[in-house]
């Protein structure tokens, strides 16, 4: 398999039909460094296919009010953010979400073997609800230009890889707006940033607020999260694109380091990987690193 010529700097495309493809070492050794530097891969013809007895799942019947995504563990096979479900469907999204896991699994790993022995499973999500229907707060608003961070989840600087794939049965593509380079926004937004109050990352993990110790480094990138999505002026004039993943098509994105917002779409499923930094090809260019070199000190 290997590149389609594009000329964007926003993503490089490939046109994998198939999950379990393997790749040439060209293609692999362009993948991570764009990958690494900032750019989404993007799959225009990889499509997760549902058995015909998975189509009822395509609903929004079983999303709470409250959460957006229905999600799961394949560590634990545990599901979440369900309701009214019958054991059956119960069992039907649990097979949905762990063929998917596999399948993002495999792609990653044959297309970046060198992330293989590090990477860590993290949350395979299944979004049904349209994105423009979800009420939210600010914070939560992923319709905002934003990096990712976990409030309750430290992620104590490792990577955040993602898998997307648009699975809208009706032809809806997912729309987002991709935002300006890691190293721009920490410029931008470092200056604005408050340091932590004295014991307050153990006193959130003490009241189980938090899942582990909130470390600086996590502390800075929720900081910069919140203050992107609260910064309207800059949400206009940033300097922004927008891309349009129609159904059948699979993107590859860290967004821990992409600035990125969801603006329109539903149907979509999503598989989280962590990845420890030191497992990059280049760690100097994790945000871990670039905040490190910004601010002069170890953040972790
Ligand atoms: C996000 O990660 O901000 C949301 C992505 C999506 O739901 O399309
Ligand atoms: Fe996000």
């Amino acid at each position: 398999m290997s590149y389609e010529v594009t000329h964007s700097p926003y993503f490089q495309t490939l046109a994998s039909e198939n999950w379990q493809a393997g790749f040439d070492e060209t293609t692999m050794a362009k993948a991570i460094q764009a990958l690494e530097q900032g750019q989404l891969i993007y799959f225009p013809h990889l499509a997760f296919h549902l058995f015909p007895a998975e189509m009822p799942l395509l609903t929004t019947r079983f999303s709470t009010r409250k959460r957006k995504n229905i999600s799961y563990n394949r560590m634990t096979d545990d599901l979440h953010g369900t309701k009214k479900t019958t054991l059956l469907e119960a069992e039907a999204l649990q097979s949905l979400l762990s063929r998917f896991a596999e399948h993002a699994r495999q792609l990653v790993e044959n297309l970046f073997p060198h992330y293989q022995p590090a990477l860590i499973w993290g949350r395979t999500s299944y979004r049904p609800v349209q994105i423009t229907h979800r009420p939210t707060s600010y914070r939560k608003d992923d319709k905002r230009l934003h990096v990712d961070a976990f409030p309750a989840s430290p992620n104590q600087g490792k990577r955040i890889l993602r898998v997307f794939c648009n699975i809208n049965p009706k032809g809806e593509d997912r729309v987002w707006r991709i935002g300006e380079p890691f190293e721009s926004v920490a410029a931008q937004f470092l200056p604005r940033l408050k340091k932590p109050m004295l014991g307050s990352s153990r006193l959130l993990q003490l009241l189980g607020l938090t899942k582990g110790l909130r470390t600086l480094y996590d502390h800075y990138m929720l900081q910069i999260h919140d203050q992107m999505k609260a910064d309207l002026a800059y949400q206009k004039s940033a300097r922004q694109t927008e891309l349009r993943f129609p159904p059948g098509s699979s993107w590859i994105v860290q967004t821990d380091h992409v600035s990125h917002a969801a603006m329109s779409g539903q149907y979509m499923l999503e598989q989280t990987f962590y990845l420890p930094v030191e497992a990059m090809q280049d760690p100097r260019l994790s945000p871990l690193r670039v905040l490190e070199r910004k601010l002069g000190k170890e953040l972790i």
